[in-house]
C-alpha cells in the first residue's frame, strides 16, 4: 500500500532527534488517531541550518517528517513556508488516500516552528500577528 519512498523513509528516517537550543519549535496532534509530531529549527541568516523532529505515529506519519526535514534543510524560511501536505506526497512518490491527513501533520508542524521562531524574533521583521 506504500510507496518504495515511504518504506525507505519509514526503515531509516533521516534527521530523527531532538535540537537542544532550537530557535523554533512546533508541536502537532492529529485528534483522530492521537499521533504526534514536533518539529525543531535552528535558523541562520534565514534559513532553516538544522531541522530535527520527533514523531509518535503511523508509517505515513514518521516518512512524511523525514521528508519534510529532507525538503527544509538549507532552505529560506520563504520556501519553507511554501512547503504544503501535496508537494511532500509528491516527493514521497505518493500516498495512500486514507493516509493524506498525515502529510499534513509534517507541513503543519514545521510551520508551526517558523511560526515561533518568528514570535520570538518579533521587531526582527514586519510581522502581521503582532497583536497576537
Ligand atoms: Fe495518525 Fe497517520 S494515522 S498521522
Ligand atoms: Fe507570526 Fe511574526 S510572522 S509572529
Amino acid at each position: 500500500m506504500y510507496s518504495e519512498k515511504v518504506m525507505q523513509h519509514f526503515a531509516t528516517p533521516q534527521n530523527v532527534g531532538v535540537i537542544e537550543d532550537a530557535d523554533g519549535v512546533g508541536e502537532v496532534g492529529n485528534p483522530v488517531c492521537g499521533d504526534m509530531m514536533t518539529f525543531y529549527i535552528k535558523v541562520n541568516n534565514g534559513k532553516i541550518e538544522d531541522v530535527k523532529y520527533q514523531t509518535f505515529g503511523c508509517v505515513a506519519a514518521i516518512a512524511v517528517s523525514s521528508q519534510v526535514s529532507e525538503l527544509v534543510k538549507g532552505k529560506t524560511l520563504e520556501e519553507a513556508k511554501s512547503l504544503t501536505k501535496g508537494v511532500v506526497a509528491e516527493a514521497l512518490g505518493g500516498l495512500p488516500k486514507q493516509k493524506m491527513h498525515c502529510s499534513n501533520l509534517g507541513a503543519d508542524a514545521l510551520a508551526r516552528a517558523i511560526h515561533d521562531y518568528e514570535t520570538r524574533t518579533h521587531g526582527q521583521h514586519p510581522c502581521p500577528h503582532r497583536e497576537n
